[in-house]
């Protein structure tokens, strides 16, 4: 009698303690803990799931001091645009996850622009860039905001004769090993080039992936294992940096012809590159029309099988998550957040 009351008062304080129960590591006599260990397995063997590795490095750009330091002034100089007032940065903001947290940009003259700003972060990892994929690289990319009359409005031919009577400038290119000095070509590489280093990677998942059980909770495994079954966003959202790097539409409601607009094909219409997923929590809104205000929403939105776009994939269907699915999934999401680098505003020549 004596010893089961001494018994019942020892698993009473265990329990107390937390010691007992779903909150045990010990896989041999918790089963939410043997369910756990099975989802680590499965997770760690399926090979959609990549951990990042360095960014990839075009031949002809290589990523020299000289290089990266001259990318650095460009991105943050405003007399790359018609005004002298607008830069990268204007829309690309490190503090707000290089987007300017709008649903869509501020165009030149002050009303919305069509589409959202989106990160500049892990944005050399896509094999196209623009949400519609119609620049080839990096390099291509940063001259078209330059001269489109929405944002920076600055004919690239005047921007040369704008830079080369700049005190300076001229020089900093030949540094770079840029031989022909100022051109577009070469400003496009710099800009490119430094871009580069704007990355998030050795995330918990990466380190998870690499064989760190302990690197994700509980709650960021069974969100990464509805991932990657019931929730089925690994369809799109898979391999390193999380996109297959294809067009898919996702039933939002809008007139963008999205990768149409590059093909010619109405089955592209309102296809969009499937983003990555690294830096999430740094760059709401999402969308490319920032039309979802948080990681939450974002969950519904899929939960309820998406809008009603007429060309919306067969991909997407409604997925009858549980409340605790839905939070495991956005806890999940958030252990991509990780922290971006933070450049700022170098000295610019001939501004001192
Ligand atoms: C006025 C706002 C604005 C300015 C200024 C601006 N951007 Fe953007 N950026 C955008 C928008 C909007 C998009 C998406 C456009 C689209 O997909 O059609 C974009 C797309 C991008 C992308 C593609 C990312 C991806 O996911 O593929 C990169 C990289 C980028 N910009 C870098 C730059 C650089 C470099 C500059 C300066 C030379 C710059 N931007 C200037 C608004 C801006
Ligand atoms: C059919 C392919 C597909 C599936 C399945 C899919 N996605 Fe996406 N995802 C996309 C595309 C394409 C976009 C961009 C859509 C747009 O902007 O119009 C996107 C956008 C997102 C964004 C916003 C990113 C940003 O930077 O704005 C998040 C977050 C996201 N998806 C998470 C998920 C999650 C979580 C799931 C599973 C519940 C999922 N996706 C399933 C293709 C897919």
């Amino acid at each position: 009698m004596m010893k089961k009351i001494v018994l019942y008062g020892t698993l009473l304080f265990l329990l107390s303690l937390g010691l007992v129960g779903c909150g045990s590591s010990d896989a041999s006599t918790d089963p939410n803990a043997a369910e756990l260990e099975e989802m680590i397995e499965r997770l760690l063997s399926n090979n959609l799931l990549v951990p990042l590795g360095d960014i990839p490095i075009p031949a002809d750009n290589p990523m020299t001091q000289e290089v990266l330091e001259l990318g650095q002034i460009l991105y943050f100089d405003p007399r790359l645009s018609g005004n002298n007032e607008r830069s990268c940065m204007t829309c690309h903001i490190p503090e707000l996850g290089y987007g300017d947290a709008r649903a869509t940009f501020e165009k030149f003259d002050g009303s919305d622009g069509p589409r959202n700003s989106p990160t500049v972060i892990n944005s050399g990892y896509y094999t196209s860039n623009f949400w519609d994929g119609r620049a080839a690289s990096l390099e291509e990319q940063a001259l078209g905001p330059i001269q489109d009359p929405g944002e920076m409005n600055q004919p690239l031919d005047e921007l040369i004769v704008k830079l080369k009577g700049i005190d300076g400038y001229e020089e900093l290119f030949i540094n770079a090993g840029f031989e022909d000095g100022i051109t577009a070509v070469n400003i496009g590489k710099a800009i490119a080039a430094f871009e580069r280093l704007v990355v998030v990677k050795d995330t918990p998942y990466d380190r998870f992936l690499q064989g760190d059980r302990d690197a994700l909770t509980a709650e960021e495994i069974r969100g990464l294992d509805l991932f990657t079954s019931k929730a089925s966003c690994i369809t799109c959202h898979q391999g390193e940096n999380l996109s297959d790097n294809l067009f898919h539409n996702i039933g939002i409601e809008s007139d963008d012809k999205g990768r149409a607009a590059v093909t010619g094909n109405d089955s592209d219409l309102g296809a969009i590159r499937t983003p990555g997923l690294y830096g999430l929590t740094h760059t709401a809104p999402y969308m490319r029309d920032g039309s979802i205000a948080t990681l939450e929403d974002v969950v519904e939105y899929y939960n309820r099988g998406g809008d009603n776009h007429p060309n919306k994939s067969g991909l997407i269907n409604p997925l009858n998550l549980t409340d605790a699915e839905k939070a495991d999934l956005v806890a999940f999401l958030r252990a991509l957040g990780g922290q971006p680098p933070i450049f700022t505003k170098p000295e610019l020549p001939g501004m001192n």
